[in-house]
């Protein structure tokens, strides 16, 4: 399931804008990696270019090699709808969808997928994927109230299970608690504690305790400069990120003096 994640020499392109230069990073599976740094350095445009979620914009496009194990998702044979259910993705604010249930949404890859799944099959994949997200026992008693009645957090966490639900290789999250109170923010933070047994975990955040808490290894990105591209400065073990970092603008960034 969990699967390594490695880019080559990757840039990021908005039409002639290159947002993102040079990239060249080993992600562990089975494993939780924070991305840090400044606002506008990168850190979302890079993870949206890990399941091809960037490619979706008018005149945005990759140079360079994504592999997942090995295999490069921007193969021309590669089907991009099928790496987006390889490489799933939760986003910064809660997106339920909000005209379907707690069940549907749970469903919902399986639904955009064209899949048939017989009622003990969908059965299976709502309670186990509610369960994985720690959501099971709030919820069980009204699968089919609409998603978006639930609060903040638990709206969180039922995207969590409808990433989870299609059994994902790897899961991308841009600042999953920005929108969250500090109880809400624990049980994600917890949660992805035990995603990590099953899946390889990115998470995008500006919060550096969060990315201590939560991370085995953590990449800083950085500008140069407003109309410059974003760039991966260094990638290490988040304890010597946080403790012993080799570049100096990691250290002023980490120890709070910009960003
Ligand atoms: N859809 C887009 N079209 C053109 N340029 C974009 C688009 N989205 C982002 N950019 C530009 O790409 C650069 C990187 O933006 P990105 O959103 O990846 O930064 P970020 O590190 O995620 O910032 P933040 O911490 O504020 O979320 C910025 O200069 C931004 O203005
Ligand atoms: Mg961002």
């Amino acid at each position: 399931m969990s699967k390594r994640v490695d880019a080559v020499d990757l840039n990021v392109y908005y039409g002639d804008f290159l947002a993102v230069e040079g990239i060249n990073i080993s992600i562990d599976a089975r494993a939780v990696t924070a991305f840090i740094g400044p606002s506008g350095c990168g850190k979302t445009t890079f993870l949206r270019s890990l399941n091809r979620m960037h490619e979706v914009l008018p005149g945005a496009r990759v140079k360079g090699q994504l592999l997942l194990d090995g295999e490069d998702i921007y193969d021309p044979g590669v089907d991009p709808v099928t790496v987006r259910t390889q490489v799933g993705m939760v986003f910064q604010r809660p997106n339920p969808f909000p005209t379907m249930t707690i069940r549907e949404n749970v469903l919902a890859g399986y639904k955009l997928n064209g899949a048939r799944l017989s009622k003990s099959e969908s059965e299976e994949i709502v309670e186990t994927s509610l369960r994985s997200a720690n959501l099971w026992n709030e919820v069980k008693d009204r699968l089919d109230r609409p998603g978006s009645g639930l609060s903040g957090g638990q709206q969180q966490r039922l995207c969590i299970a409808r990433t989870i639900a299609v059994k994902p290789d790897v899961i991308l999250m841009d600042e999953p608690c920005s929108a969250l109170d500090p109880i809400s923010t624990l049980a994600i933070e917890d949660l992805i504690g035990e995603l990590q047994q099953d899946y390889t975990v990115i998470i995008v955040t500006h919060n550096m305790q969060q990315a201590a808490r939560v991370s085995q290894k953590t990449a800083f990105f950085n500008i140069a400069g407003t109309g410059k591209p974003g760039k991966l400065i260094e990638y290490d073990d988040t304890t010597s990120i946080f403790n012993t970092p080799k570049e100096k603008s990691t250290e002023d960034y980490v120890s709070g003096r910009f960003g």
